[in-house]
């Protein structure tokens, strides 16, 4: 399949009508969001969203989000919506939000994974609303990686992963949260907290009360475990190499690497730090900023294997706010292996 790429830099750009046709037709295009590229669909089309799973190589058991451009989109998908999801639309839509309620009958079960509720989210991005408004359907967009890989943050790792596989690519530069939208199951009492990201807990909190972690955004799914989310229970995010987080102080991190570094130890650590180090390193953010962090995360995890590294030693993130996020996907990409010194 010949993959068409079109640049855009802004909602208004005409290459988005393209897109939009492609997408009205039953193609699959890969369009930027504020959190990571996604490959988009029509939702209400399980031949289309097939396409997508084989495209990204991703089980089908594990359930796509549906992204909208309008909240009058959102009720014909659910079967209702009670005050306390509006509640959420309202303070954080459009948003690096994902809602899960009890789905309605025209979700297809290739979007919910065979499950009987709905992930939706509106996107902040403006072009990938304006695709999503002119595609006149709402859009099942998982992100746009080959499944197992980093998330993209970049078209050109878009392209990278997907190039021959899907009808076009949307490249509009750099995603500007970095990781994945937050999400929230409002199927249960309290709300359940699935996967971290932009929206932090204290957030939800402030308009939903309590709510809970999962088990999983923590820690290992024990081997048979039934994951709240099917996609926690693959293993995510991971570079070739080996990655270990290594929890303490910079000066005690800096010893661990001259104690336990081959020729092949790249360090994945904080900016300014690397210039202390004895080895390669690859930079993930400003140590005390979690924004900035979340921004690079993936893109370093790709860098390292573009450099050939073997193990990876990697700092331990601050994990409140949004740094509950990054510390979800470097915990994942380090197959939960951490060690304190
Ligand atoms: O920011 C994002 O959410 C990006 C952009 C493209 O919007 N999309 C994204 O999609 O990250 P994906 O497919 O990579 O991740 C969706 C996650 C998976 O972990 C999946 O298991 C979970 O959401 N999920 C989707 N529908 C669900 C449902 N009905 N119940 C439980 N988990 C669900
Ligand atoms: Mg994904």
């Amino acid at each position: 399949m010949e993959t068409q790429i079109f640049r855009v830099t802004s909602e208004k750009d005409e290459a988005i009508d393209r897109a939009a046709e492609i997408l009205k037709k039953g193609g699959i295009v890969a369009i930027p969001t504020e959190t990571v590229y996604g490959l988009a669909g029509n939702a209400l089309d399980g031949t289309v969203t097939d396409k997508i799973y084989a495209a990204k190589g991703r089980p089908s058991d594990n359930p796509l989000i549906v992204h909208i451009s309008d909240l009058a989109q959102w009720a014909p998908l659910v079967s209702e919506i009670p005050e306390a999801a509006l509640a959420l639309a309202h303070k954080y839509w459009p948003g690096p939000l994902t809602v899960i309620l009890p789905k309605s009958e025209i979700v297809p079960d290739e979007v919910s994974g065979g499950l009987s509720t709905v992930a939706v989210r509106m996107p902040s991005d403006e072009i990938a609303r304006a695709i999503i408004e002119k595609s006149g359907v709402p859009l099942a967009a998982p992100s746009a990686n080959t499944s197992g890989k980093p998330s993209p943050t970049s078209a050109k790792y878009v392209i990278e992963d997907l190039s021959g596989k899907v009808d076009a690519i949307v490249d509009a530069g750099d995603c500007s949260v970095g990781v994945e939208s937050t999400v929230i199951s409002l199927c249960e009492a309290p709300p359940r907290l699935l996967r971290p990201g932009g929206i932090t807990p204290e957030m939800l909190t402030e308009v939903l009360g309590e709510i809970t972690v999962d088990d999983a955004v923590y820690n290992k799914l024990a081997d048979g475990e039934k994951a709240a989310s099917p996609g926690m229970k693959y293993k995510h995010y991971s570079p070739d190499a080996q990655v270990i987080i290594i929890k303490g102080s910079f000066g005690e991190y800096k010893r661990f690497i001259e104690e336990n570094r081959t020729e092949k130890t790249v360090a994945l650590c904080f900016e300014g730090e690397e210039k202390e180090l004895p080895v390669r390193a690859v930079t993930y953010g400003k140590r005390d900023d979690s924004s900035d962090q979340a921004k690079n995360i993936f893109d370093a995890l790709r860098r390292v294997d573009e450099l050939g590294a073997d193990k990876v030693f990697a700092r331990f993130p601050e994990t409140d706010g949004v740094g509950l996020a990054v510390f979800n996907r470097l915990v994942r990409a380090a197959a939960f292996n951490i060690i304190e010194v």
